[in-house]
C-alpha cells in the first residue's frame, strides 16, 4: 500500500453494569454509532467496538499517525456520548475515567487508556487485540517476555531467520516517566530485573531489531497516579503484530496458557490469576474477578479490519482457566493477609492513615 496505516486502541471504563462486572450493550450501541458516522465521513478507515468486564474499547484504523488530536478527540467525546447514556441508566461509576472536563489537544493524562502503532500493512496483517479488566499494564509484562525474548514459547525465535536476531522492549518507569530500550537476548538479564516488577515498570513497545518494525504496543496510563485517588485499575490493552518474522498467532496466545498473577482484582488491591476468556465470559464477578482477558484477532485488508476472531474461545485454555480457578480457591482463602492482598504501599486505597490517625496515641516505643 506504501501509506501507513495507524491502530488505535483507546479504551475507558464509563459505567458498569452491575456494579464493576461487565459491560451494557447501550454503550456499545452508542459508540457504533459515532464511529459509523466518523467511517462515513472519512475521517477513520474502520473501527471496531469492543469490551472486557466494565471496560470499553474503541478499535479505529486511519492514517493520521499516533497521538493525533481528531482521533483522540473522537474517542474523547464517544466516550462521553456514552457516558450520558450510563447516567441515564445509572450505571455504576458512569464516566470514572473521563479525568478531566473538556478535551484538549490529546488523551494523554486526561483518563482512557490507550495502544496505538503505524505500519504499513504487509502483503496479509494478522493483528491481535488483547483487553484486559481489573489489572494494572505491567501484567503484559510476563506474556510479552515470553513471546518475543523466551524460545521456551516462541519457536520463531529459534528456527525462523525473520525472527533470530531478537527484539528491542521500549521499558518505561511508570513512577519517574523514564523510558529505557533493551536488546534482546543479549539483554534479558538486565531487562528482568525491571519487568520483573510491573506495579513500576512496563513495556511500552516492542520492535524487530533486525528493522525496526514495530511488533506490540500498549496502555500504560496509571490512573490512580493520574488522578492522585482511587479510580480503579487501568484495565490495559495490548497490541500483536503476527507471522511472518513475528510469532506466529498461536506464539503469541500461548503466554496466556499461563495464568500468572497480577495485580488488581477486588478494589485493585489484591493478586490474583489473569484467566484467559471468551467474549461471553469477560465478566468478573467472583470478589469482582478474577482479573480476565480477551483477545480480538484480525487480518487487516486495506486498512478494514476483517474480524473479530475471539481467539481464547477454545477448549486448548480450559486448562489454564481451571488452573486460574484453583489458584483463585488458594488465595482467596488469605483473605485480608499479603500476598493475596498487596503490600499496604501498591494497595490502590487503604484505611491505613484514618486507622493510624485513631491509633496514633496508643503507639509507644517498644
Ligand atoms: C477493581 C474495581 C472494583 C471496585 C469495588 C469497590 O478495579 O473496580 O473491585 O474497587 O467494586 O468499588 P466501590 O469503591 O466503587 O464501591
Ligand atoms: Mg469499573
Ligand atoms: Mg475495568
Amino acid at each position: 500500500m506504501g501509506e501507513k496505516i495507524t491502530l488505535s486502541v483507546i479504551k475507558a471504563d464509563i459505567g458498569g453494569y452491575v456494579g464493576h462486572a461487565a459491560m451494557h450493550p447501550e454503550l456499545i450501541a452508542v459508540a457504533e454509532e459515532i464511529l459509523t458516522e466518523a467511517k462515513k465521513s472519512g475521517v477513520i478507515i474502520d473501527f471496531y467496538v469492543g469490551c472486557c468486564g466494565d471496560d470499553l474499547a474503541l478499535l479505529m484504523t486511519h492514517k493520521k499517525g499516533s497521538d493525533n488530536e481528531e482521533i483522540h478527540k473522537l474517542a474523547w467525546e464517544t466516550f462521553e456520548k456514552a457516558t450520558e447514556v450510563s447516567k441515564k441508566l445509572k450505571l455504576y461509576g458512569a464516566g470514572q475515567d473521563l479525568l478531566v472536563d473538556a478535551f484538549s489537544g490529546n488523551l494523554k493524562g486526561m483518563g482512557p487508556g490507550y495502544a496505538e502503532m503505524e505500519f504499513e500493512e504487509r502483503k496479509s496483517e494478522p493483528i491481535l487485540v488483547f483487553l484486559a479488566d481489573k489489572t494494572e499494564p505491567g501484567a503484559w509484562n510476563l506474556p510479552l517476555y515470553k513471546m518475543f525474548a523466551d524460545p521456551f514459547n516462541t519457536a520463531g525465535l529459534v528456527i525462523d531467520p525473520s525472527m533470530h536476531d531478537g527484539f528491542l522492549f521500549e521499558v518505561h518507569d511508570l513512577i519517574e516517566h523514564k523510558k529505557v530500550t533493551f536488546k534482546t537476548p543479549e539483554e534479558i538479564y538486565d531487562m528482568l530485573v525491571f519487568i520483573g516488577a510491573p506495579g513500576r515498570f512496563a513495556i511500552k513497545y516492542v520492535f524487530r531489531k533486525s528493522d525496526g518494525e514495530v511488533a506490540a504496543a500498549t496502555s500504560t496510563q496509571r490512573l490512580n497516579l493520574l488522578a492522585g485517588r482511587y479510580v480503579g485499575k487501568d484495565d490495559p490493552v495490548l497490541i500483536v503484530r503476527c507471522q511472518s518474522g513475528f510469532p506466529a498467532v498461536g506464539e503469541a496466545l500461548e503466554p496466556f496458557s499461563f495464568p500468572h498473577t497480577v495485580a488488581g482484582f477486588m478494589r485493585g488491591s489484591h493478586h490474583g490469576p489473569l484467566m484467559p476468556v471468551s467474549f461471553k465470559d469477560s465478566t468478573p464477578s467472583r470478589f469482582d474477578g478474577p482479573p480476565r482477558v480477551v483477545c480480538l484477532g484480525f487480518q487487516l485488508a486495506e486498512g478494514n479490519l476483517v474480524g473479530p476472531r475471539d481467539m481464547f474461545d477454545d477448549p486448548a485454555f480450559d486448562n489454564a482457566r481451571k488452573l486460574a480457578n484453583d489458584v483463585t480457591d488458594y488465595l482467596r482463602r488469605h483473605g485480608p493477609f499479603e500476598p493475596h492482598r498487596l503490600p499496604l504501599e501498591e494497595m490502590e486505597y487503604t484505611t491505613l492513615p484514618q486507622v493510624m490517625e485513631k491509633l496514633k496515641d496508643r503507639f509507644s516505643e517498644e
